[in-house]
């Protein structure tokens, strides 16, 4: 029995031996040819040639096409894994001609084919030809020798093939198998001819026209064949089967499908397996050529196949992800024959778990609503637009999942009501920007998220990625690519770079084109634009062209990201510390989670004693050290109240969050609910434990604003160096005391003790110096008498302006009766003072010497009483006449 792998080669090498150049399959995503979702065909690679627009070196060529239908006109989505024959991935193979063979010899080549290199029996088999065709009729007569009935002429279009609305067509002529009589149908033709007896096998199409948009046809200037055989069907009546999911290539990804999820391949999953063996192909296969799951055109139809084949897993009863464990399976089959599947193995798989892993997520809690909403409704009636909508925009299940998952209980979806419900959502979102004028809710990027739908966040599960750029923005404004040397912002379908949100920080990293890898970005920052649906990075072009479509591999600052959730975690279990040390009234007020710190503000009225801040820190430090696993949830706001997350207040919250719980509660404290330490409501990324936190310390509390205080604290790294930092200069210290470290705080505190003693003991010495005319004297201390009056005066030097009202006192009573003036040289500025004894003050005033002193020392004023003034200098440089001037008030 032939596998599908030898029927393939049977059929290229049969057509390379007819002088045919056997080309290798185009990728699904047609080159330039923006009418067409995908490669449907396997003359789509051709078109051109058939039109004469092109010419290459060979005139006849065969294939093996990689085809999908799913989206757009050829759409068998629907019907795949209950019917034997509906595929969303298939092969064609095909021979072409462009201008060379023409009717007479393509039909003998197929008859050949099928007769002596596939050894089929000519009595099982039949054709078609187009009503007015009786060439053809003829060639078959004279080559296969088939009877009249057995030459069916069609008038439809079912015998006259178009690839699209327009582009090259012609009639066709198609070759039928008969399974016998033990299946149900009748020739073409007939009204049972949609039964399972007669099946076609190929179709030769014989291209003569070019049809135009406005409908009308001309003639092409030459003559071509285009043919077309699907592989599963013909695999399958050469293996003896009429079912395409039993021939040896279907059947061993059904038997990895049974494998994996633990179920019979034949058993109550038999349709799951069959889907999942179907969509295992196309998804794989268009990865391969380059489309990434995202929320509009081609990459949507890959996410609702994706998500169509997940469902299915899910009902086969699998926990975990599974579709990306089949892929070697896939790869084992097909990966001689396509060898691009076996290159993008690892990217097929990481994108199937991924997309597995976020749309489990919300999956059990959709098809819970899809009963729900079911139960209330009465029997037949169809599932309301709305309720779909939800189903949609909530839990990701695209409108054709819902129908699918509908059809198993004979019931549909009101289609027009989930309609009306997403041209709804659009309007208000739109309404509810209006005029807010922040650059994040600029029109350009409402439009963008219109156009393109949400952004996928990968972030949670990945820090590396591929994504395709959707648009690019430079000053306010799209633009078709961005250069060496440029910034601006991208917008991917996918990410794993966090968009600022939350308290947290946005990612930055790198994008590089898969094309070409020294084409590199640096991303700078990730904002999120448009209502937050939209991940806005901002980067410059370190080198090469990024451009609309392109196709990159994304990767996160893997150190800064660490950082950051180490950060974020921290700052979680500081919120649930701090209330368990001050009280419940303690509320998040905000939060900044940077790689290097982190900061969180709380209500709380004072500041917090050295105790509390210990307390708190060693607490955070206590569940670092529990190393508990972080989890998430995602749940309703509601039951997340009820279970007793943290929300923070006058935040709106969606139909879904992210509950984020961590450390097992020790004691018997406030906090956390059942045994569980923290619980928050927070979309950032977090630790996957909490030992990875590392270390965590606090830099003090300070005030934030009235009734909030704010704590600075860091982690990890940050943390580590901070304290070794801090350790060092305690070693320092210790060395410059000749002390232990532990003894640092008492020597500091005798050191302060022994300072203080000391500076009192230099101040008295300094007076006694001063008065006992020794060092630091430049002035004579003699005094002598002008008028009648003893006068004293003296220039100081070392001593400070409050040093000297006790040297007047001093000076006073050793003259007895007399004045006294005292100039200091304080280092820069002058100080000066002047005394008057009580029984000369009627007649002479201290303030009079003071202010002639000042007057020539280069100051302004001095006062006092007439006992005792003083006054100050710009310097004591002009000392002597400043004495002058105070004997001159003297009379001298
Ligand atoms: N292009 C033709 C088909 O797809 C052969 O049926």
């Amino acid at each position: 029995m032939p596998t599908l792998n030898d029927i393939r080669s049977t059929f290229l090498n049969y057509f390379e031996k007819q002088d045919h150049e056997v080309v290798p399959s185009s990728p699904l995503v047609p080159r330039n040819d923006p009418t067409l979702m995908f490669v449907n065909s396997g003359m789509v690679q051709f078109k051109n040639l058939f039109t004469g627009v092109e010419h290459r070196d060979y005139q006849r060529a065969a294939t093996a096409q990689k085809c999908v239908r799913a989206g757009g006109k050829h759409n068998d989505l629907d019907n795949v894994g209950y019917t034997a024959r509906h595929h969303t991935f298939f092969e064609m193979l095909g021979n072409f001609s462009f201008g060379d063979y023409f009717k007479s010899e393509a039909i003998p080549y197929a008859w050949e084919l099928l007769t002596k290199e596939f050894d089929i029996p000519k009595d099982r088999l039949l054709v078609t030809v187009y009503h007015t065709d009786d060439e053809a009729a003829e060639i078959w007569k004279k080559v296969a020798g088939l009877p009249d009935d057995r030459i069916i002429r069609i008038a439809t279009n079912d015998n006259f093939w178009m690839m699209g609305p327009t582009g090259p067509c012609g009639p066709c002529t198609e070759i039928f198998f008969d399974h016998g009589d033990k299946y149900w149908g009748g020739p073409p033709g007939t009204p049972e001819e949609d039964g399972d007896r007669f099946v076609e096998i190929w179709n030769l199409v014989f291209m003569q026209y070019q049809q135009f948009e406005d409908g009308t046809r001309t003639e092409l200037s030459a003559q071509s064949i285009d043919t077309g055989m699907g592989i599963e069907r013909v695999a399958a009546l050469l293996q003896g089967t009429n079912d395409n999911y039993a021939t040896d290539l279907m059947r061993s990804l059904i038997e990895a499908s049974a494998d994996v999820s633990s179920t019979y391949p034949d058993g109550p999953g038999k349709t799951h397996h069959r889907v999942i063996a179907d969509h295992l192909r196309s998804t794989s296969f268009l990865i391969a050529d380059g489309v990434m799951p995202s929320n509009d055109g081609r990459g949507y139809v890959l996410r609702r196949i994706m998500r169509r084949a997940m469902r299915h897993a899910h009902l086969l009863g699998a926990q975990d992800p599974m579709m990306y464990k089949l892929v070697p399976a896939l790869v084992r089959q097909m990966g001689a024959a396509y060898p691009e599947l076996g290159r993008a193995q690892p990217l097929i798989e990481e994108t199937l778990r991924l997309e597995e892993t976020r749309f489990k997520q919300t999956l059990d809690r959709g098809l819970k609503l899809l009963d729900d909403e079911l139960g209330g409704l009465p029997e037949d009636a169809p599932l309301p637009g709305a309720a779909a909508f939800k189903l949609y925009d909530t839990y990701g299940f695209p409108l054709d999942l819902t129908q699918d998952a509908l059809r198993e209980k004979g019931r549909n979806v009101d289609t027009a009501g989930f309609d009306t419900a997403m041209a709804d959502q659009k309007a208000k979102a739109r309404a509810a920007w209006s005029g807010s004028g922040e650059a994040a809710d600029a029109a350009i990027w409402f439009d963008l998220a219109e156009t393109h739908g949400a952004t996928d966040f990968l972030g949670y599960d990945t820090e590396t990625a591929e994504g395709q750029i959707l648009a690019l923005i430079k000053d306010g404004a799209e633009v078709n690519s961005l250069s060496t040397g440029e910034s601006g912002w991208v917008v991917l379908n996918q990410t794993p770079f966090y968009g600022e949100a939350g308290g947290q920080v946005g990612d930055t990293g790198w994008l590089r084109r898969l094309a070409n890898e020294d084409d590199q970005a640096e991303v700078t920052d990730t904002h999120r634009m448009g209502g937050g649906k939209v991940f806005a990075h901002h980067v410059t072009i370190q080198g090469g062209t990024f451009g609309k479509n392109d196709a990159v591999q994304l990767e996160v600052d893997h150190r800064r990201r660490t950082s950051i959730r180490a950060n974020h975690s921290a700052t979680h279990l500081l919120h649930e510390a701090l209330r368990r040390a001050l009280g419940d009234h303690v509320v998040q007020r905000g939060s900044l989670n940077a790689p290097d710190r982190l900061r969180f503000d709380f209500s709380h009225g004072k500041a917090l004693t050295l105790e509390e801040l210990n307390q708190v820190e060693a607490e955070v430090n206590d569940y670092i050290r529990q190393n508990a696993t972080v989890d998430t949830r995602i749940m309703t706001p509601d039951d997340a109240r009820n279970i007793g997350a943290q929300a923070l207040f006058g935040e709106k919250y969606g139909d879904e969050v992210r509950v984020v719980s961590m450390g097992k509660r020790s004691g018997s404290g406030k906090g956390g609910t059942g045994d569980t330490y923290s619980l928050e409501l927070c979309g950032g990324t977090h630790v996957a434990r909490t030992g990875d936190i590392g270390v965590f310390v606090t830099m003090g509390d300070s005030a934030s604003s009235a009734g909030v205080r704010r704590i600075e604290a860091l982690t990890g790294a940050e943390a580590f160096a901070y304290l070794s930092q801090q350790d060092h200069r305690l070693a320092e210290t210790a060395l410059e005391l000749k002390a232990q470290a532990a003894d640092v705080p008492a020597r500091v505190r005798a050191l302060l003790d022994e300072r203080k003693a000391l500076s009192n003991e230099v101040a008295q010495l300094r007076r006694e110096l001063a008065m006992s005319g020794g060092a630091g004297q430049t002035g004579g201390a003699e005094s002598r008498e002008i008028n009648g009056v003893k006068f004293m005066a003296q220039v100081l030097s070392g001593v400070s302006g409050k040093d000297l009202p006790p040297l007047i006192d001093a000076h006073k009573s050793q003259l007895g009766s007399g004045a006294v003036l005292l100039i200091a040289d304080t280092g820069g500025k002058a100080a000066v003072a002047a005394g008057v004894t009580p029984d000369l003050t009627a007649t002479l005033s201290a303030v009079d010497l003071v202010k002639a002193a000042v007057a020539e020392l280069g100051g302004k004023g001095g006062g006092g009483r007439p006992d005792m003034a003083q006054g100050g200098g710009a310097s004591a440089e002009n000392a002597q006449s400043a004495i002058k001037a105070a004997e001159a008030v003297l009379g001298g």
